[in-house]
């Protein structure tokens, strides 16, 4: 059975890409049926219509209320009856409605060693920390705030004279491989969770 993963972006989207490079390889396991977004004109979108992939766009701002927003974009994420769903670079938490439907095959990455540096400034604040290592994590998605069980995390080093755009490139470069991997064994082998343990393989 081919997974089916919906990828959630809100930005350049090269972790869309390596998955969308990744699932061209039919051994792989997956298969990217459709990306969706919470804004328009970027550039992970023009990557997903250069695919050939249905895309869907739901902005926050055309809709009453922020559950009203969850609410359809549930609905709009469900339509590609998605095995899988990624965020990959997406900027919005997910609500109550979207994590109902789909907790527990929702997963995130973040560029950084979690719990270390939540939310949406990874790279930037472990830079201004002065930590020496930093790196990614996929997670599990749940209600708090990048406090999901962890799937996969990857080490990165923190050079003196590091950037923020440096530092988060080079994150970035480790992201991709470890979001590949891991959920390409997500695809191949299954995982479950078991309170903050993600293990691999059938139960
Ligand atoms: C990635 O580094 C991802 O971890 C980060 O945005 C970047 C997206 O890059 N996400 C967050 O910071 C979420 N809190 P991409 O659009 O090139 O894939």
């Amino acid at each position: 059975m081919t997974l089916r993963l919906v990828v959630l972006v809100s930005g350049s989207g090269t972790n869309l890409q390596a998955l969308l490079d990744a699932c061209a390889d039919p051994a792989y396991g997956a298969e990217v049926v459709a990306v969706g977004a919470d804004r328009d004109g970027i550039l992970a979108l023009e990557r997903a219509e250069r695919a050939g992939l249905p895309t869907y766009v739901l902005r926050v701002k055309d809709y009453a209320t922020r559950a009203d927003w969850d609410a359809a974009f549930t609905q709009a994420t469900a339509r590609h009856e998605p095995d899988l769903v990624v965020s990959a670079g997406f900027m919005k938490l997910a609500g109550e409605t979207f994590l109902a439907r789909f907790g527990g095959r929702y997963v995130n990455t973040h560029p950084a060693l979690l719990p270390s540096f939540p939310g949406m400034h990874g790279a930037r604040d472990a830079l201004a920390y002065g930590v020496k290592v930093t790196g990614c994590t996929l997670f599990v998605v749940d209600a708090g705030v990048d406090t999901g069980a962890i799937m996969a995390q990857r080490a990165v080093e923190v050079a003196d004279d590091d950037t923020v755009e440096a530092l988060h490139e080079r994150i970035k470069t480790a992201e991709r491989a470890m979001l590949v991997e891991t959920v390409g064994r997500a695809a191949r082998d299954g995982f479950t969770v078991e309170g903050r343990r993600v293990r691999f393989g059938q139960p």
